[in-house]
């Protein structure tokens, strides 16, 4: 098995830290998704890989399957044709394999143009919507039995800085992060009482991915972090108490950059 750098990590997993886990993450192909895809697996967790170009997708599984002893599938799945049926099979598909679901990832999302909100094509909100928020809310519901299921689940939403505070031209995908936040404090809120299933939103910040650089196409990609720099807090969320170390409240907002242990 390949063993993970954790050299510059806030937090430092034992390697079966995911050991008989299942964790789905969406967006699973390219940029922070595939990372965390990895990630999971070095940790012995088994990925169930979501996302929209199945040759990425099975590059991240050929990558699981040569360097873990883990138990990835691969779920080619476009979010923005994501219905009831869709979301049916999938669940029924990890009930069969997995049983249930011990943590889920909303990772995917798409950019949409980056115009004022006087000129936004109203076909491309729709979309971005659709992708970003719609999809989200479709899977946290039809899986929402897998995650109770288990013995504790976390649900990670995978925000940005302009889904807490709105900026010029940043359009739909703003608002539809705003929205994401909104998803994970209901959903915390309304599981905060049983205790077993854990909600955060976690904002990368400025990540060296596809997505930064088609948003920032004159920045030079060096000077921003990989994906790599945010896996110690994807892993001490997604590894609820099985780390032993106290977790954020569930609903809280986190910064990938500037996160502390609670
Ligand atoms: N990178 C940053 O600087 C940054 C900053 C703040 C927040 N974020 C957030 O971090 C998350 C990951 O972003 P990233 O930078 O890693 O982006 P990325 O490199 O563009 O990767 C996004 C992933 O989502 C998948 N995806 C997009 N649309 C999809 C659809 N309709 N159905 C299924 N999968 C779809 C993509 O699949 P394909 O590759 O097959 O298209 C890709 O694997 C996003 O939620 C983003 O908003 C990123």
């Amino acid at each position: 098995m390949t063993a993970l750098d954790t050299t510059d990590w806030r937090f430092e997993p034992n390697s079966d830290l995911f050991e008989n886990r299942t964790i789905l993450v969406t967006g699973a192909g390219d940029g922070i998704g595939a990372t965390l895809a990895r990630t999971i697996a070095q940790l012995g967790g088994n990925v169930v890989l979501l996302g929209r170009t199945r040759q990425k997708l099975e590059t991240v599984f050929d990558w699981i399957e040569a360097n873990t002893e883990t138990q990835a599938v691969i779920v080619p799945c476009d979010l923005a044709e994501l219905n009831l049926d869709s979301v049916n099979a999938l669940s029924d598909a990890i009930a069969d394999t997995y049983g249930h679901l011990d943590g889920l990832v909303h990772n995917a999302s798409i950019l949409g143009p980056r115009l004022p909100i006087a000129h936004y094509p109203h076909d491309a909100w729709l979309k971005v919507m659709q992708v970003n928020v719609n999809a989200p809310f479709m899977l946290t519901q039809g899986l929402f039995h897998l995650l109770d299921k288990a013995p504790e689940a976390s649900v990670v939403y995978v925000s940005s800085s302009v889904g807490r505070e709105g900026r010029a031209y940043w359009g739909a995908y703003s608002a539809s992060k705003f929205a994401l936040e909104g998803l994970s404090q209901i959903l915390a809120d309304e599981t905060e009482q049983a205790g077993k299933i854990h909600v955060y939103s976690v904002n990368p910040g400025a990540t060296r991915t596809a997505m930064r650089a088609s948003a920032y196409p004159n920045e030079d990609p060096q000077t921003v972090p990989e994906p790599t720099a945010h896996m110690d807090l994807f892993t001490y969320l997604l590894g609820g108490l099985k780390h032993g170390e106290p977790l954020p409240e569930t609903g809280s907002q986190l910064d990938a950059r500037t996160w502390r242990k609670a």
